[in-house]
């Protein structure tokens, strides 16, 4: 065995196509509807947001889609990203297992974020828009839409929720250096947000919120704007599929196959981007990879979210989907995985995990941060709160490796870099991060918000 580290592929090897699970999935598509009529969507609602290649791709069925040759040459900055063995960790924790991660914190954004950003980006200037609205959290996804319009010579307005807005200005002056525009949300330019704020001016903002904010905006600028988003939708965790299959020559340089594939959720993009190449495997090549989501304690959406249909955003104007849901109203607690901080996630993933296909776990803040620490001190790599999650859930799978001295193969993806996030470890080092559970009486409050769909037999 040798004992290379970094397992590196050329840029000829980018991958030339996206992956699309829709065409192998065992599990029917759950119909996307009109959240006013409740009827199922027309292309034509869709359009009012979407260019129709995003929309064509959001429903297709095909197996492979092309990446067009001006979405690799924009790739190629930072493309093919490395595959690590984690050495360091493996010894530390003493472990037989074998870790690997993924490492999408080299982009130009600093996570997985640009991989759809770019796409959506070229799409929206091939149709001739001229500006995107857009809402992020913890400021990866806004300032990987920002440098991608940028490189596209589009105009963006971002709707930062307004929490991260204040924790994180580093990562609004970033999105600011790409020459987008970016307001804290509850903002007062929409109809919406000038609601939010009447009711409670010092409303913190959510991702629903912001959604919804930068939704309105979009719809209500007579063609001019569209939208973009950064998880959930179909064509978003098919821009993400290059990870996972770029892994899969990797792990084959290594001349190892996962046992176990980690991914922290969300929306779920970055890992479906890992998971669902692995997932074709399983379902084509009788591999056996246990593919494991990992989210918040504190936003539990898959491990205790219903799975049932419901908005997509708070202000009700994004379509209605079946998913595991904490309910559109939700307003999530402070915690510092921002990006992690969604009432509900990918319907691909919902139906797949509610089939067996997918399994996922909830992880405790400071437990998530005890990894981090440890990831950071034996890789040097300081990751983002989020990724923290997948890091967790990793050495746990480690160190059951080792309780039962079992060879574990495990794959995690490390979805983005933590520079930005320095507040977030100061709270940790100084002893003032708590832990957050949910509580079940606030999800079982919000269940009687849910849109009341009745579907024709
Ligand atoms: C670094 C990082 N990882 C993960 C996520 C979660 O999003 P998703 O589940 O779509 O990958 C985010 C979201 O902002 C993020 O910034």
């Amino acid at each position: 065995m040798s004992d290379q580290t970094r397992f590196l592929l050329n840029e000829s090897d980018l991958p030339k196509f996206w992956y699309n699970i829709a065409a192998d999935s065992p599990v029917p598509p759950t119909p996307v509807l009109h959240p006013g009529t409740l009827e199922p969507v027309t292309p034509d609602f869709l359009s009012v947001l979407f260019p129709m290649d995003l929309i064509l791709q959001e429903i297709s069925t095909e197996r492979y889609i092309e990446i067009p040759e001006e979405v690799l040459e924009i790739y190629k900055l930072y493309r093919p990203t490395p595959l690590i063995r984690a050495r360091r960790l493996e010894k530390a924790l003493g472990t037989p297992a074998h870790i690997y991660y993924k490492y999408e914190g080299v982009s130009p954004a600093g996570s997985h974020k640009p991989n759809t950003a770019i796409a959506q980006a070229y799409y929206n200037k091939k149709a001739g828009t001229k500006a995107m609205t857009t809402e992020t959290g913890a400021g990866q996804w806004g300032s990987a839409l920002a440098f991608a319009c940028h490189a596209f010579d589009l105009e963006l307005e971002v709707y930062m929720v307004k929490v991260s807005y204040q924790q994180k200005p580093y990562r609004r002056i970033l999105m600011e250096t790409y020459g987008s525009k970016v307001y804290a949300s509850p903002t007062d330019r929409t109809n919406y947000g000038r609601s939010v704020l009447a009711e409670d001016p010092n409303n913190p903002g959510s991702l629903g919120i912001a959604i919804s904010e930068a939704v309105e905006a979009a719809a209500t600028s007579n063609g001019a704007k569209k939208y973009g988003l950064g998880s959930v939708l179909n064509h978003v965790l098919l821009h993400q599929t290059v990870i996972g299959e770029e892994c899969l020559k990797q792990m084959d340089m290594a001349n190892e196959y996962p046992d176990v594939v980690i991914g922290c959720v969300g929306g779920g993009s970055n890992f479906a981007g890992i998971a669902f190449p692995f997932l074709r495997e399983n379902l084509k090549n009788d591999r056996r990879t246990r593919l494991l989501a990992v989210e918040p304690t504190a936003t539990p959406t898959l491990t205790r979210g219903v799975y049932t249909f419901d908005y997509g955003d708070t202000a009700k104007m994004a379509p209605v989907v079946k998913m595991h849901t904490l309910g559109h109203g939700f307003i999530p607690p402070s915690i510092h995985a921002g990006g992690l901080r969604y009432h509900g996630m990918a319907p691909s993933i919902c139906a797949l995990y509610d089939a067996g296909h997918l399994e996922a776990v909830a992880v405790k803040q400071i437990a998530t941060f005890d990894a981090a620490l440890q990831f950071a001190r034996t890789e040097g790599i300081v990751p983002a709160p989020e990724s923290a999650h997948a890091i967790r859930a990793a050495i746990d799978e480690a160190l059951d490796a080792k309780a039962k001295g079992e060879k574990r193969v495990i794959l995690f993806n490390l979805s983005g870099h933590g520079n930005f996030d320095m507040g977030a470890y100061e709270a940790y080092l100084s002893g003032k991060l708590e832990d957050y559970e949910y509580p079940g009486e606030a999800i079982a409050e919000a269940m009687k918000q849910l849109p009341q769909v009745q579907l024709p037999a």
